[in-house]
């Protein structure tokens, strides 16, 4: 993956030091800083520094301090992005988890892109929210298994279970991500991991950096396990509807699979998710679980942000990508 070009000026400094050997630098200001496209794209870049890392990137920028200190400030400026967002659900009692994240999750009231792409969206725009979820979808499930080893017992058993069914069993044909591939190249786009970093909006990388936020600190553990059940209780209906719209479009199966594969995988993840992973963790741990619940209300809150962000632009008739000309509508071709 190559960086992508800066767009402040915390990225702007922040690349340019990459792009020579590790070396202690001064961290740009993060505090002044406002323009949210900029502070995220920095944190994605400091994120992505211990996953693929980028061409022309020493990988030994992964630990340097300067790196780290600028993420930390990166990260406080995100922390304070999401608790001026997302109001923190009261802790219910331990057995209640279950129950609790099942209510959050039936009281969000966003809209539906997935009700819009089923039935409205056309090819340019089913193409452009499948550039968008590519940042996540092309490492789909990485930032969760952050959190095996600061599980034990019952709640890591059902994490890996996940996570296992996530990386395919073992039949790397069958990782989630490389599903995801499939229906990229389906729609003539380019498949190789991080191709569209560029082409995302601070809001798409969000949604990748509270994954990451939460998945590297252990004290974010209870937050991690909540995102994830949010997620997989909020997948298998959508995912139907993301399939139909595909079908409506003219795309072939193998581009539907990543959907279709999701419609029951993640009616059985949501059951092991919401009760025997964070049931379980919140027996063990009755202090985290308003962490929970706040880890889950994070992911339907910037999952919200992101459908009105993608249905707006739309409804103006503007592309949703970071560059205006990404949008080719004439030349688009769905296989
Ligand atoms: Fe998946
Ligand atoms: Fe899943």
């Amino acid at each position: 993956m190559q960086l992508p070009a800066p767009r402040g000026p915390i990225t702007d400094r922040l690349f340019a030091e990459l792009a020579r050997p590790p070396h202690v630098f001064g961290p740009p200001p993060v505090g002044a800083c406002d323009a949210e496209d900029d502070a995220q794209l920095a944190l994605f870049v400091c994120y992505e520094l211990h996953y693929q890392g980028f061409d022309g990137v020493d990988d030994r920028w992964e630990w340097n301090p300067s790196v780290l200190a600028l993420r930390e400030r990166l990260e406080a400026w995100f922390e304070g992005w999401l608790a001026r967002r997302v109001p923190r659900p009261p802790a219910p009692p331990p057995r209640e988890v279950p129950r609790a994240l099942a209510a959050l999750v039936a009281a969000d009231d966003g809209p539906s892109l997935s009700a819009y792409l089923r039935s409205r969206g056309d090819a340019a725009q089913f193409r452009e929210f499948v550039i968008h979820r590519s940042i996540y979808q092309l490492k789909e499930a990485d930032p969760h298994t952050w959190g095996i080893p600061r599980l034990l017992g019952r709640p890591k058993a059902a994490l890996v279970e996940i996570q296992s069914d996530e990386y395919g069993g073992g039949r790397p044909e069958r990782m989630h991500a490389e599903l995801f591939r499939a229906t990229m190249r389906g729609l003539g786009l380019d498949d190789s991991y991080g191709a569209y970093l560029g082409g995302v909006p601070g809001v798409t990388l969000a949604i990748s950096n509270v994954m990451s936020l939460f998945g590297l600190h252990r004290h974010h553990r209870g937050a991690l396990l909540g995102h994830l059940a949010a997620f997989e209780m909020t997948s298998s209906l959508p995912n139907r509807r993301y399939s139909q719209g595909l079908r409506r479009l003219g795309g072939d199966a193998d581009a539907r699979r990543y959907y279709d594969e999701h419609v029951q995988a993640d009616a059985v993840h949501e059951q092991i998710a919401a009760h025997d992973m964070c049931g379980a963790f919140a027996a063990e741990h009755p202090g985290l679980t308003g962490d929970i619940l706040y880890g889950a209300a994070c992911a339907l809150t910037l999952d919200r942000l992101f459908a009105e962000h993608l249905l707006n632009r739309w409804r103006e008739g503007r592309t949703s990508l970071w560059q205006a000309e990404w949008r080719a509508d004439a030349e688009v071709t769905v296989r």
